[in-house]
């Protein structure tokens, strides 16, 4: 099936909606990256409706209340009080909007391979409801080529021609969780269409929200910037935990070696060691790439270096806590550890794939007690499927511990008072660099 209206009086009559913002979106997948964007058109004027599997978000969200921490509680209630925002779990009514931005999870399989099901699967909901005049944008972090290539045949299932009936595009989310001064608002968008004509509507999609809109010759251009800004952390970050593992063979100070480089005033970028990555996006998008090299005969070394090294460091923090216990006469048998952060990074909520969860679990094989404090994770569940919850950070946890282990400086710790109350400190992010004084029962990493 094809229509009968010229490709252009589509784009016309897009733009034109969606500059007066009486176009409606919609958001698939309402998690860290879809819920802001969701807010965010709704802000502007445009009608959304949030879709998700998770019937829990869906309620959360017509009920006005927010589950991501980026998102600000009043805006969100807001947008759903005016009736702007509205969430569903029915995608028969997607044939009603007209953009549909996907923020669906990529996750990697247990072998460590791209999992493009849940696109697949929400490509599959669009196309039985694609009509002409709409935008389908991927959002979702992938390898280079599944727009055009997994995305664009299922959409053209519908009978409808991109380009001339719909437009696709893939524009990736570069959202910094935490992050307050760079939000989806003022962070640089990279977009990239199939066609001139669905790059022209995508971009005109985009500038309604955000300040600057880059255009790229294709989605490939943008899928693989995405991957290419992750894997740039990914490697980084894997060097200097490297010089970490170096440093404490020498006997100097990691820390006090990046003080100094960086004060370098060109040709040096600061990443700082720790107990390993986490969250979603750096353990995960780099191995999207390396993956899809192998299709072309190629083997993408500092990836899979990179990854390598990372993965080495919660057996390196082990490492670090039978030294320090060894150094009292104890052993991580029997002894209590008192672990300070598990959230992937500081002062965010997000624990998936944080080092942490690994940390805890080397140190529980070995025999270790361990209780954890988090003031952003009130519990969590290891991947034995056993939930945990925060113990309250008082001077008794600190000294009924044989050892604090700080695996995330969050900002809301007092440090100074961890230090004078605990009887060893191994930290391993630097957390207690202000505390000058009283510091010998301090290891770093
Ligand atoms: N979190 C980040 O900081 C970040 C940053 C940049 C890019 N990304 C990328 O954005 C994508 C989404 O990540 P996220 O962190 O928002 O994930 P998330 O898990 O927070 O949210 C994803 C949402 O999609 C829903 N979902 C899953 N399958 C669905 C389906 N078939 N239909 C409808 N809803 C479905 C889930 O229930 C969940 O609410 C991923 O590709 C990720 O790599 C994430």
């Amino acid at each position: 099936m094809t229509t009968l209206v010229a490709p252009s009086l589509h784009i016309d009559a897009l733009k034109d909606k969606l500059e007066r913002r009486h176009a409606l979106v919609g958001v698939v997948g309402v998690g860290y990256v879809g819920l802001p964007l969701a807010v965010e058109k709704a802000k502007v004027g445009f009608g959304v409706i949030g879709y998700d599997r998770n019937p829990i978000r869906v309620d959360q969200i017509k009920q006005g209340l927010n589950y991501i921490r980026d998102v600000d509680d009043r805006e969100l209630a807001e947008a759903v009080e005016c009736g702007k925002l509205n969430a569903s779990t029915d995608f028969s009514s997607l044939g009603k909007c007209d953009c549909i931005v996907i923020c669906v999870p990529t996750p990697l399989t247990a072998n460590k391979e791209p999992d493009i099901s849940y696109i697949r699967h929400v490509a599959g909901e669009i196309a039985k409801h694609l009509r002409p005049g709409q935008l389908v944008s991927l959002e979702s972090t992938t390898y280079p080529g599944t727009t055009e290539d997994v995305l664009l045949p299922i959409l053209s299932r519908s009978g409808l021609k991109v380009g001339e009936d719909f437009f696709l595009s893939f524009s990736p989310e570069r959202v910094d969780p935490g992050n307050a001064r760079y939000t989806t608002k003022n962070t640089s968008k990279v977009v990239g269409g199939v066609t001139a004509a669905c790059l022209e509507v995508a971009a005109c999609f985009y500038s309604q929200t955000i300040e600057t809109v880059i255009p790229v010759s294709s989605p490939r251009v943008a899928e693989m910037t995405k991957v290419f800004e992750n894997t740039f952390r990914a490697v980084n970050i894997a060097l200097v935990n490297e010089m970490a593992l170096l440093c404490d063979r020498l006997g100097v100070s990691v820390w006090e070696m990046l003080d100094a480089a960086s004060t370098k005033p060109f040709g040096i970028m600061r990443f700082d060691p720790g107990p390993g990555v986490g969250g979603h996006c750096i353990p995960l998008d780099p191995f999207y790439l390396a993956w899809k090299a192998r299709e072309y005969d190629m083997n993408v070394r500092f990836i899979e270096l990179a990854g390598e090294i990372n993965w080495t460091m919660p057996y390196f923090v082990r490492e670090k806590i039978m030294r320090a216990l060894n150094g009292i006469g104890k052993s991580i048998n029997g002894s209590r550890i008192f672990v300070l952060g598990v959230a992937y990074k500081r002062d965010i909520e997000d624990w998936r794939e944080s080092p942490a969860l690994k940390v805890i679990d080397l140190l529980g094989k070995d025999g270790a007690r361990i209780d954890y404090y988090d003031p952003h994770v009130p519990s969590f569940t290891d991947e034995h499927d056993v939930m945990w919850h925060s113990t309250p950070l008082s001077s008794d946890t600190l000294e009924r511990a044989d050892a604090v282990l700080i695996l995330t400086d969050h900002s809301s710790v007092d440090y100074a008072s961890v230090v004078e109350g605990a009887s060893l400190v191994v930290d391993t992010r630097n957390a207690t660099k202000l505390v000058r004084d009283g510091r010998d029962n301090v290891v770093m990493l």
